[in-house]
């Protein structure tokens, strides 16, 4: 039976290009778990889109001396175009700032508030006396009161991660003007209650079995569940930008980011559904109840995915499912330090994909996962990984076997002889490799499962080492035939174990094996959809994919073609030059 699996990925704030961090932490794993779950044969809704609201778009705006609507403008295509390149495969990516995205929201809102989940109260909020502004989230620097950095932001520290209350500041500093004439002033604001929702979510949180979850995630929600701790937080602001409130009266006001951009996993299932025909197909995701829902993202994002957000579902719709799993990365860092735009040590994900292919990324983000600790991603790695691993160990193997196939076997997969027991040795190593990475990849441990298939990789060029068909040929032809037709039934069963992984050089070998057809589908469309106002939607069609998540059935007899080399060596001075470039980028 398929089974019904969501992907949701964390939505990208739309205010630059994306780097290399944000797609080791949430768009590669998540796509790598939808294009296996689809090779299960499972049916896949994979979402996310461009977080459009916030202050973290509108100080962009400030900085580029634009509109917020610019900025989107400006970035949402280059992240599309990114995640096309390098082949996530989002069944719709899409943008917070649409019609459908606002009146999903704003119904959340109102049914929060008339189910008592909402409650409205004044606030203490910091105030500029300069310039007469509301500082509101990013709008404000200061130490945070937690760790002591300097740079703390007014909604989160980014050196220990903590959230906290703006007016916990140590020294607080206003943005727009750089004063440091603040003042605590009251302002009125809608709280959602998550004081009340701090039983049922702890009844949600121990009833299922959530043992399967990672450390991190599971200790850290819950500790914060345990404590009985759970209060009010505001989810309006004093700003200009963003989800406007459905009440009258309160035109100055915004809905805060945070609430509007998790209820983007909904209403993009709720998108997708009209844009394929189909206005009430995201139900079968959201309310069947074996339905399974992953949540791809980074560590800084735990608490709003492993308990706010499955507050405000139970708050909502009693019948719409709650996480079942939420896996969380640690953070990628770079030759040692954290990537960061403003400190100059940046590597965009849109410049890496101009000058080395997107599977070499794919692998070496993979294979390197920040899973369960950072990580710390080194050029010269990347160069060693791409030339041992990828070119040497895997593209080899795959290339010379068919190469010398399609040469000495009239261009097909020969008949063997009997097979003797080195050659059932490796043929036997298929199905538990499938069933061990099976398994590992069920438990989202990619990372694991990328290393198996590259044991596999590892186990077959022992055994070509060892039969040397290339020698055999010459005294024994219907040996090196055996030999040949070995290899090509365990390399065919390595293109699919890699192919979650590396979906366009194992697309190019199911091709090179003489398959028709697209492992994947392959069919990206870019759509502007309008109605009042319009948007840009990236979308993946699986519907023609036809890859099946088994060992191979390659027979004797296949008609091969030409095969090409899958990978490229990379000169090791590449290292050296790539780092000096990080410097200068920014
Ligand atoms: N935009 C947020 C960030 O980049 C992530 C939002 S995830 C969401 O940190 F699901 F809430 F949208
Ligand atoms: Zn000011």
């Amino acid at each position: 039976m398929p089974e019904k699996v969501l992907v949701c990925v964390a939505w990208p704030y739309c205010n630059g290009e994306l780097h290399i961090g944000h797609v080791a932490g949430a768009y590669l794993p998540a796509d790598v778990y939808a294009r296996y779950n689809r090779l299960r044969e499972n049916e896949v809704l994979m979402v996310s889109g461009s977080d459009t609201h916030g202050t973290p778009i509108t100080l962009r705006a400030d900085e580029e001396g634009i509109t917020p609507r610019e900025v989107v403008d400006r970035y949402h295509p280059r992240i599309v175009e990114m995640f096309r390149r390098l082949g996530i495969s989002f069944d719709l990516f899409t943008e917070t700032d649409t019609e459908n995205h606002w009146a999903v929201t704003q119904d959340f809102f109102l049914t929060h508030l008339d189910k008592g989940y909402i409650y409205r109260d004044t606030m203490q909020q910091l105030h500029c006396l300069n310039c007469g502004r509301w500082l509101a989230d990013r709008y404000v620097e200061g130490t945070c009161p937690f760790c002591g950095y300097e740079g703390a932001r007014g909604d989160q520290c980014d050196n220990c991660g903590r959230t906290y209350d703006a007016i916990a500041l140590l020294n607080p500093r206003c943005k727009y003007c750089g004063s440091t004439n603040i003042e605590v002033q009251s302002t009125e604001h809608f709280f959602l209650d998550l004081g009340k929702l701090n039983e049922p979510l702890l009844e949600w949180f121990k009833q299922e079995d959530k043992q399967s979850w990672r450390p991190s995630v599971l200790n850290y929600t819950c500790a914060r569940l345990d404590s009985h701790e759970l209060r009010g937080r505001p989810i309006t602001r004093d700003i200009q930008w963003g989800v406007t409130l459905p009440l009258p009266g309160y035109e100055d006001k915004r809905i805060y980011v945070w609430y509007d951009a998790v209820i983007g996993y909904f209403s993009a299932s709720k998108e997708w559904s009209a844009l394929v025909g189909a206005p009430d197909a995201w139900r079968a995701w959201w309310q069947d109840p074996s339905a399974r829902s992953y949540y791809f993202i980074g560590k800084d994002n735990i608490e709003f995915h492993s308990i706010i957000w499955p507050g405000m579902l139970m708050a909502y719709d009693a019948s719409l499912n709650l996480p079942t799993d939420v896996p969380a990365n640690e953070y990628l860092n770079v030759e040692g330090r954290k990537l960061s735009k403003s400190r100059r040590w940046m590597i965009q994900m849109n410049d890496a994909l101009d000058r080395y292919d997107p599977d070499p990324w794919r692998y070496a983000l993979a294979i390197s996962a920040p899973e369960t600790q950072d990580i710390n991603f080194t050029w010269e790695e990347f160069v060693r990984r791409n030339n041992e691993e990828l070119v040497a160990t895997w593209g080899n193997l795959a290339n010379r076997v068919l190469g010398f196939a399609y040469k000495r076997f009239e261009g097909k997969v020969p008949q063997p002889g009997e097979l003797d027991n080195t050659d059932r040795a490796l043929l036997d190593q298929v199905e538990p490799a499938f069933r061990r990475i099976t398994e590992l990849m069920d438990a989202v441990k990619l990372k694991q499962g990328l290393t198996e298939a590259m044991t596999l990789a590892h186990e077959t060029n022992r055994y070509l080492n060892a039969k040397e068909p290339w020698q055999q040929i010459k005294t024994d032809p219907q040996a090196a035939a055996t030999s040949i037709y070995v290899a090509l039934k365990v390399i065919d069963s390595l293109k699919t174990l890699f192919a979650p992984f590396l979906p366009f050089t194992s697309q190019r070998l199911h091709s090179y094996l003489g398959y028709d057809g697209d492992l994947f589908g392959q069919q990206y469309t870019e759509e502007v959809v309008e109605r009042e106002r319009s948007h840009l939607a990236l979308r993946y069609d699986a519907s023609t994919a036809h890859g099946r998540w088994a060992p191979s059935d390659l027979t004797p007899g296949q008609a091969l073609r030409q095969p090409g080399p899958l990978f490229v060596k990379l000169e090791p001075e590449v290292a050296e030059a790539e780092v000096e470039r990080m410097g200068g980028a920014a």
